[in-house]
């Protein structure tokens, strides 16, 4: 289990995380919703590591994450690959870096569940669709079979339908691998359908906390109303509803 407590991150003088806590059990999804600025990214830093805690802790299974080689799928696809490398190198470089023996057989399952062309792999980041790169991306994220998983707003530079075909592709390798999966999102109808768990974040502390579909029925803040009723009046959440 991931386990966040009372974690506080500093940016000089301004406080962007404070007092943060919530857990994420193996083989669940959690999702992280706030407004920009909310500090989303910065929690994502803080998990992986990059960013330094004030105070609190961060574990999985008690021990530190890192351990776990936890992966990370971004927003912008393209730009989360070399452009000077194959797409093939780019995909087995968690592989090589765990010193893990190559396992192409996993290589094309995974690429068949994701619904991608190995013979895509052999091209450049620049040779693909932002929709095909962001699909590459969580074959990179999962190719050496991670139990954590985060996804730092997945579709956002996706069309409205390779969001949906993304969002139900990620929902399918998530019921097949069995990974934990924090999933940050703008989108609270994607969180609805897809997280067990919603976590919403303002200015740096978490305005609330708990199961989705409790979260869709009955907000528990008048910031949660608000969230939830501007997504309602945006048609987001209907299939949930
Ligand atoms: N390196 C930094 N130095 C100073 N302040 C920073 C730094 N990185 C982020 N911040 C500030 O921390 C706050 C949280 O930023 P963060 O990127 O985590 O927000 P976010 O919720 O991911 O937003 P978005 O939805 O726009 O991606 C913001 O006020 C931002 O200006
Ligand atoms: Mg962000």
């Amino acid at each position: 289990m991931l386990r966040v407590e009372n974690i506080s991150v500093r940016c000089g003088v301004a406080t962007t995380l404070q007092d943060v806590s919530f857990s994420l059990g193996s083989g669940r999804a959690l999702a992280v919703v706030g407004e920009s600025g909310a500090g989303k990214s910065t929690l994502i830093g803080a998990i992986l590591g990059l960013v330094p805690c004030a105070s609190g802790q961060i574990s999985w299974h008690g021990a530190p994450v890192c351990q776990c080689h936890p992966a990370l799928v971004m927003q912008e696809p393209r730009a989360a690959f070399n452009p000077r490398l194959s797409l093939r190198r780019s995909v087995m470089e968690p592989v090589v870096a765990q010193k893990m023996q190559p396992d192409l057989n996993r290589l094309d399952q995974l690429c068949q569940g994701l619904e991608l062309d190995t013979g895509l792999l052999d091209r450049h980041p620049s040779e693909v669709s932002i929709g095909q790169a962001q699909r590459v991306g969580i074959l990179r994220a999962l190719i050496a079979a991670p139990p954590l998983v985060l996804f730092d707003e997945p579709l956002s530079a996706l069309d409205a339908v390779t969001q949906k075909h993304t969002a139900r592709l990620i929902a399918q390798m998530q019921m097949q691998e069995g990974f934990a999966a924090l999933i940050v999102t703008h989108d609270l109808g994607y969180a609805a359908a897809f997280a067990d768990d919603i976590a919403v974040l303002r200015a740096g502390q978490v305005a609330e906390y708990g199961a989705a579909h409790a979260f869709v029925a009955a907000p528990q803040t008048a910031y949660g109303r608000k969230l939830r009723d501007a997504a309602f009046a945006l048609g987001a959440l209907e299939h949930v509803a």
